[in-house]
């Protein structure tokens, strides 16, 4: 285990999933953390649990979409813990659907928490962890991707553009933090199939649009359906799968912790495949 004794970290969307599993890590590493989420009383719980083992955390309620939520999320990092070390980026939405039936409603609510909410969170943090910032000793901002950045799906097109955005964004942040001598490393992470509530939602808009052929209870069309990987949803959950194997947040946890040891000053602007 590695040790992040006297680190401060903050992660977005650590009331489930991947972002719970991120924080219980930091803080059994020895990090204090800061949990942020829309869903207050589950990230209540996830904070105690963390604590109740032994560990430093503390919940703020926090809407990535909302700027004013980012300064206070990173202020209280800053005013309950002293520092910020490490953010990281993991809170996001899916949504599936056919790029003919999408609306500018449904484009502008994914980009918000996906798209929107990254970029404030870069700007906040930097702002707290370049020299002479309030942290003011560099650090390691961490973005939640996906395999759906760097590969198209059918059916995940705006999900897709806005994992992609994110790629793109942390090259061009961890260029400009190395331009500026900020000390500041960025990278992002590209899980596969994952088993969180998002991973099932996903499942479960596939099957609706048609995407496993051979599953019976289809409700898309046959022209739509064969456009689809030709696997039910149950084998999809199989490792190896079309979309690669099956990770469950524990996994993500362990590469994700990787990212961050000091003796890696090295890694930077680089994607993590996680298939
Ligand atoms: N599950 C997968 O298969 C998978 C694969 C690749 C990438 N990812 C990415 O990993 C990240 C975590 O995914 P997950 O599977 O744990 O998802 P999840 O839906 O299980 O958890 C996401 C968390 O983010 C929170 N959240 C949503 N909108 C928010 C907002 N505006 N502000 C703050 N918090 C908000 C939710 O309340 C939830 O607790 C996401 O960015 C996702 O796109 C997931």
């Amino acid at each position: 285990m590695i040790d992040l004794s006297g680190k401060v970290a903050a992660v977005t969307g650590a009331a489930g999933g991947i972002g719970a599993e991120v924080a219980r890590t930091l803080a059994k590493a020895g990090a204090r953390v800061v949990l942020g989420d829309v869903r207050v009383e589950r990230g209540e719980h996830v904070a105690k649990q963390i604590r109740d083992a032994g560990g430093e955390a503390r919940f703020i309620a926090h809407d990535t979409s909302n700027e004013a939520q980012w300064i206070a999320f990173i202020d209280s990092a800053l005013d309950i813990f002293g520092g910020l070390d490490i953010l990281v980026n993991n809170a996001g939405i899916e949504q599936a659907c056919f790029l003919e039936n999408v609306t500018v409603a449904d484009i502008q609510a994914l980009f918000a928490v996906n798209v929107t909410g990254v970029l404030i969170g870069h700007k906040h943090a930097v702002r707290a962890m370049k020299p002479n910032g309030r942290a003011g000793s560099g650090g390691i901002i961490i973005n939640l991707s996906s395999v759906a950045g760097l590969i198209g799906t059918p059916g995940l097109g705006v999900y897709s553009a806005s994992k992609g955005a994110v790629r793109l964004l942390t090259k061009a942040a961890a260029v400009e933090f190395g331009r500026l001598g900020y000390g500041i490393r960025v990278n992002s992470i590209h899980p596969g199939l994952v088993e969180t509530e998002m991973g099932e939602k996903l499942l479960n808009d596939f099957v609706s649009l048609g995407m496993f052929k051979d599953r019976p209870c289809l409700h898309a069309d046959e022209g739509r359906a064969s456009i689809g990987h030709h696997r039910s949803a149950e084998r999809y959950r199989q490792p190896g799968a079309v979309s690669g194997l099956r990770f469950v947040p524990l996994d993500v946890r362990r590469r994700t912790r990787r990212r961050r040891r000091d003796d890696r000053q090295l890694i930077r602007r680089s994607c993590v495949f996680l298939e």
